[in-house]
């Protein structure tokens, strides 16, 4: 059976999908990865069930994960896939500035529970080797599992928006499974290189360059992230950017000023139009000097007040908040939103304890 399965084509066959989708064009940068490039691949029930607890996913979902745990010889198409993703994962371990690569967007139920699980069997199997990765260089424990927390947020979106198992943007969980992502109180952060494949957007490099060391092409940066949650209170805010000035400059060293910067939705002034100048999303726009230019960012907005998709039909929409009620009728008035992206320099690293440390 495994020995038709060697190539793209007979995956593709064996799994369904059909030439020229996203997920065929997955199936064909896979298989340049070379059988001899593999390292063995170890997934069995019993690791699977262990990092579902540890990862902290609801039985519910643990269960669905469980029973589409593939394995080599009953199911080689699927193992074929996950071998050579979890190599993709772990060949670029710590490395920001490595291409991601594409990732099928098995969402929703017109997928299987199969398809679904995919990328969840692809975190089980790499978790391990992300922990070890971030304990090696000496992040307490409690900051890894932290970190690593994105998989079983991603699969209660999924689980919110579908009713099933899956996970949304499996692509953004490679940040956190790469070890690339921390997450530190409230927010979470990255580091990326200016100008490389992560970067927000950014000043013309003229004016980048003018503006010194810290802004110009090649500068070590990091990303500030916000993953749904508790409300963005400002001392949450505060505690993790101080949380962030510490863990940057023990871990993660460099010897230039490092700016902060946040590319968002929720830095867009417009907001500021409908919103109280003491909400919490205003308050951390001002922490953030903005950069000129900006992307349209109505599909961010419906992804993420209402993780509704682009088309989503505006009298349908709930308008409870204060931010709902924006978001529509910003549209309905034949205006767009706006992803900005603003930079901030972190607060001087003093030397509270990272959570973990006594
Ligand atoms: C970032 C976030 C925590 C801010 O929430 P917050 O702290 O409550 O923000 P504010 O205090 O400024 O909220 C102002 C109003 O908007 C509402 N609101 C804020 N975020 C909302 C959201 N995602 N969906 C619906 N309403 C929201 C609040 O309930 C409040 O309404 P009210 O005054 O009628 O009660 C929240 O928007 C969120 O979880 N977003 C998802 C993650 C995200 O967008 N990340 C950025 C990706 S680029």
């Amino acid at each position: 059976m495994r020995d038709i399965l060697l190539d793209a084509a007979g995956v593709a066959a064996s799994l369904g999908i059909a030439e020229g989708t996203n997920p065929w064009h997955w199936l064909k940068e896979l298989e340049a990865i070379g059988q001899d490039e593999l390292e063995p691949l170890e997934l069995d029930r019993r690791q699977a069930a262990r990092w579902l607890d540890l990862l902290r996913v609801p039985a519910e979902d643990a269960a669905v994960v469980l029973a589409t745990l593939p394995s080599r010889d009953r199911e080689p198409a699927w193992w074929w896939c996950l071998e050579r993703d979890v190599h993709r994962l772990l060949s670029n371990m710590g490395e920001p500035d490595a291409p991601r690569g594409r990732w099928p967007a098995f969402e929703g139920n017109q997928y299987d529970d199969a398809q679904r699980c995919h990328f969840i069997h692809v975190a089980l199997a790499v978790a391990p080797a992300t922990l070890s990765y971030l304990s090696g260089l000496g992040i307490p424990e409690e900051i890894a599992f932290a970190s690593m927390a994105d998989l079983a947020r991603h699969m209660a979106i999924h689980r919110r928006v579908h009713r099933s198992t899956g996970v949304e943007a499996a692509w953004w969980i490679t940040l956190c499974l790469r070890g690339e992502l921390v997450e530190l109180g409230r927010l979470q952060y990255n580091r990326f290189t200016l100008g490389g494949a992560g970067s927000p957007l950014w000043y013309p490099e003229n004016e980048a360059i003018e503006r010194g060391a810290g802004f110009r092409p090649g500068d070590s940066c990091l990303g500030i992230h916000i993953p749904e949650g508790s409300p963005l209170s400002p001392a949450a805010v505060q505690s993790s950017l101080e949380m962030a000035s510490d863990f940057f400059c023990r871990f993660f060293t460099v010897a230039q000023r490092r700016v902060a910067t946040c590319m968002s939705w929720l830095l867009d002034e417009q907001l500021a139009e409908y919103l109280p100048a003491k909400s919490n999303i205003v308050a951390f726009q001002r922490r953030f000097e903005t950069v000129p230019g900006s992307e349209e960012g109505d599909a961010q907005v419906l992804k993420f007040v209402f993780r509704a998709g682009p088309d989503a039909d505006l009298s349908r929409l709930p308008q409870r908040s204060l931010l709902e009620q924006a978001a529509v009728a910003h549209l309905r008035a034949g205006r767009h939103w706006q992803v900005r992206t603003g930079w901030l320099d972190l607060p001087p690293a003093g030397t509270p304890p990272l959570p973990g440390e006594a």
